[in-house]
């Protein structure tokens, strides 16, 4: 007793002055500086004796040693990949690599790292009990420039997760199994969510397949009613323990469980033999806290737990892979982390300076009307209109007709579906936007739904060729905005359909933003 008592307060002092170390680099953040705090999240974990077993970020360093590569993009054009490391020890990710790497063409994230030095690293998810959309029933890649995020000034990019994507091991080292106590934390965009299942990071079973009640742990985020949830409308933090998501004791509704929908999200799912919890807070501010401690679900199979082992982003265990989210970093450990060492990792976060970023290009204004021009050296005189319901590039001019000039006029709004993105609404069709169906470009009217919403979602970002902006469609992050024989699509670079033909595709996609023909 009298050791362990040693041993209990050793840990105690060793986490105080890492937490102390937290907050000398909180104090000093706010400058744009390339090396972060030296005691990073799984540092504290360590301190508090439930070290890292997996840790993923696309962001920054995990540890304040950590020199290594955080993730691997593969771009279009040729296939070729590079990793993307850090700006010295602990430091921030190197933008600035993707950027030169993917300049001209697309870039997807092949491999999240595992920076624990297990090799518990996260690659495109298989087909399991459901297929992906991508080759052999594959889960589809993030596209890398899809969540542009800046940490104390720093240029990072995020994990976009569109429907259909995913990332998974199910061959991992040291992640708890059965019964064992783990606990994990996630950093989320708490703007991106859906309904679909399951936005999940965390514990699944290795075989990509529904192995029962009890065979997962993970942190899910996400406003589905399919089985829990809490109050208000959603988004919840959730566990996903299989065949259910889970806001408290009860399945379905439990009422301590908050919508929380912070721009940046830190989420937690801890569990132990018939205890486990929720918590979460605002990654940008603030501590965090608790939304549920206590016992494991009163339902059948969820006590032990039955827990496998791998690991999942972005996707169900069984590969359910109809849900949205955006990842930046998160850690699972061996063992159940205290409180006081998740409020370290909490401070960690919030000194680490996470801001919306720019993909660069025009600002699109909302509230301003623009004309989109094409910028493909055979149609660099044509604009973005519709005509009727029909979106095509059409030409037009000072002595156009004043309904040619209108149809090719925008009306920038917030993106319907998510504010930092942007819709498009017809200036001579008024509740009329832009959206896209079966992949081809329509102006339709607003009908409310949440499809609508996401079709009519594109994000912005600098023109793939270099000149104006491309634009992303939201619900299917690999598709751009393209014109293709003079007709309007959300196009891939490469795929089944004609239209996504490789060939032209970086100049089809770049659209110079012009001031408008119909102001
Ligand atoms: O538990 C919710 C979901 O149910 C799991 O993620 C999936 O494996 C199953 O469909």
């Amino acid at each position: 007793m009298q050791r362990l008592r040693s041993v209990l307060r050793r840990r105690a002092a060793a986490l105080t002055a890492a937490f102390a170390a937290v907050l000398v680099a909180g104090a000093l953040a706010g400058t744009s500086v390339s090396q972060a705090a030296t005691s990073q999240p799984c540092d504290l974990y360590a301190a508090g004796g439930t070290p890292c077993v997996a840790a993923h970020s696309t962001t920054r360093a995990l540890y304040g040693t950590y020199s290594g590569a955080l993730y691997q993009v593969r771009r279009a054009s040729d296939n070729a990949t590079r990793d993307i490391g850090v700006i010295g020890a602990g430091g921030y990710a190197n933008a600035a690599t993707q950027d030169s790497f993917c300049a001209g063409t697309s870039c997807v994230i092949t491999v999240i790292y595992d920076q624990t030095g297990r090799n518990n690293r996260l690659t495109q998810a298989p087909p399991g009990g459901f297929n992906g959309p991508a080759a052999g029933g594959y889960d589809k890649l993030a596209n890398a420039a899809m969540a542009p995020v800046t940490l104390n000034g720093n240029r990072a990019y995020g994990v976009f997760v569109s429907p259909g994507t995913g990332y998974r091991n199910n061959a991992t080292n040291g992640i708890a199994t059965g019964d064992q106590p783990e606990g994990m934390y996630a950093l989320f965009d708490g703007t991106h969510y859906n309904e679909g299942c399951c936005f999940d990071y965390g514990n699944a079973e290795t075989n990509s397949r529904d192995n029962g009640n009890g065979t997962m742990e993970t942190i899910y985020f996400g406003n589905s009613r399919g089985w829990g949830s809490g109050a208000g409308n959603g988004p919840w933090v959730m566990a996903d323990l299989e065949n259910g998501l889970f806001s408290g004791v009860n399945s379905g509704y439990n009422a301590n469980d908050p919508t929380v929908n912070h721009r940046f999200l830190t989420a937690i799912v801890k569990g132990e033999p018939n205890h486990w919890a929720i918590r979460a807070g605002n990654a940008q501010s603030g501590g965090l806290s608790t939304y549920y401690n206590g016992a494991r679900p009163n339902a059948a199979g969820y006590n032990p737990m039955k827990k496998e082992g791998a690991i999942i982003l972005g996707i169900g265990g069984d590969n359910s892979n109809s849900s949205a989210g955006t990842f930046y970093e998160g850690v699972m450990t061996s063992g159940y982390p205290t409180d006081a060492t998740e409020n370290a990792v909490q401070a960690n976060i919030v000194a680490a300076g996470y801001a919306q970023g720019s993909g660069g290009g025009a600002a699109l204004n909302t509230g301003s009307t623009i004309s989109l021009r094409a910028t493909t050296a055979c149609c660099t005189t044509n604009y973005l209109s519709h005509s009727g319901t029909g979106v095509a590039t059409a030409p037009v001019d000072s002595a156009s007709s004043a309904t040619v000039k209108a149809n090719a006029s925008w009306i920038v709004r917030p993106g319907l579906a998510n504010t930092a993105c942007r819709s498009f609404e017809s200036k001579n069709t008024p509740g009329s936007y832009l959206r896209h169906q079966n992949f081809q470009l329509y102006l339709h009217p607003n009908d409310g739904s949440v499809l609508f919403a996401e079709d009519a979602t594109f994000c912005s970002q600098a023109g793939v060729n270099g000149q104006g902006n491309s634009l992303i469609s939201y619900n299917f992050a690999d598709r751009y905005i393209r014109h293709y024989a003079n007709t309007g699509y959300v196009a891939s670079n490469g795929g089944s359909n004609t239209f996504d033909a490789t060939a032209l595709w970086p100049d089809d996609v770049s659209w110079a933003v012009a001031a408008p023909w119909t102001p």
